[in-house]
């Protein structure tokens, strides 16, 4: 990565304000790798070269990240503590600029995967409907699926309320008499639920299991991990 001034890098991963850096440094908090002394805090230094209390920076080139999000959470910046998923990661990652974001968003009733990044080129990779990423959704219903709505997702002409473009052709595949699974290639606001509102349905639980080809696995509500860069299907850059 290109030279930056250690007060720069240190507020941009959220470490403490440009002022705070020259304390950091006369505490020997800072640090860099080859040993070399640092001058002060305006010196240009290569963020990877960079040591904070002896510990590297994590996520250099920017986060991109699995969420499970839990029933219950907000996907919002301004949400109250004990139901915003940002409060799922460590303080420091929020503390960056610019700090991390969902690419999109599930409502508070709906669990699943989410993606979340730090890089805006991303949350608009992923979510332009240029790129027509399926999102898959676990459905479950109040009442028994009708065998024609197979063919009715899959036609492209429901017209949810209040909008004016149908929605894509979906997939729909059902997997108990209350329960379906759904493909969708677009992400309107609460499309899943508007959808099967039309047809006169109220979904009573929604999971999302997939994005792409991002799955959950292992990972239990509230848990999040890593993925590398590369996949984020953009150009990079240092
Ligand atoms: N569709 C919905 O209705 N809700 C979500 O959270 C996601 C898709």
């Amino acid at each position: 990565m290109k030279p930056k001034r250690i007060e720069q890098i240190l507020s941009r991963y959220g470490y403490c304000t440009r002022r705070e850096t020259r304390a950091w440094r006369r505490q020997g908090r800072l640090s860099l790798r080859d040993g070399s002394p640092i001058k002060n805090v305006s010196q240009k230094v290569s963020p990877q070269d960079l040591l904070i209390d002896e510990q590297p920076i994590e996520h250099l080139e920017g986060m991109f990240l699995i969420l499970h999000k839990p029933l219950g959470y907000v996907c919002s910046h301004t949400a109250p503590v004990g139901e915003n998923i940002y409060e799922l990661l460590p303080e420091l990652w929020m503390l960056r600029n610019p700090h991390p974001t969902t690419v999109g968003r599930l409502d508070k009733e709906t669990s699943g995967l989410i993606l979340v990044t730090d890089i805006g080129g991303i949350v608009h990779r992923w979510t332009s409907p240029r790129h027509r990423k399926p999102k898959v959704y676990e459905v479950t219903v109040d009442a028994p699926l009708r065998k024609n709505l197979i063919k009715r997702f899959a036609k492209g002409d429901i017209l949810m309320e209040g909008e004016e473009k149908p929605c894509l052709p979906a997939e729909l595949e059902f997997v108990e008499e209350n329960k379906a699974i759904l493909t969708i290639y677009e992400g309107r606001y609460h499309q899943v639920r508007r959808m099967f509102k039309h047809f006169n349905y109220e979904v009573v639980a929604l999971h999302r299991s997939r994005i792409g080809d991002f799955e959950l696995g292992d990972l239990q509500p509230g848990e999040f991990t890593a993925l590398p860069l590369e996949l984020a299907d953009i150009a990079i850059e240092a």
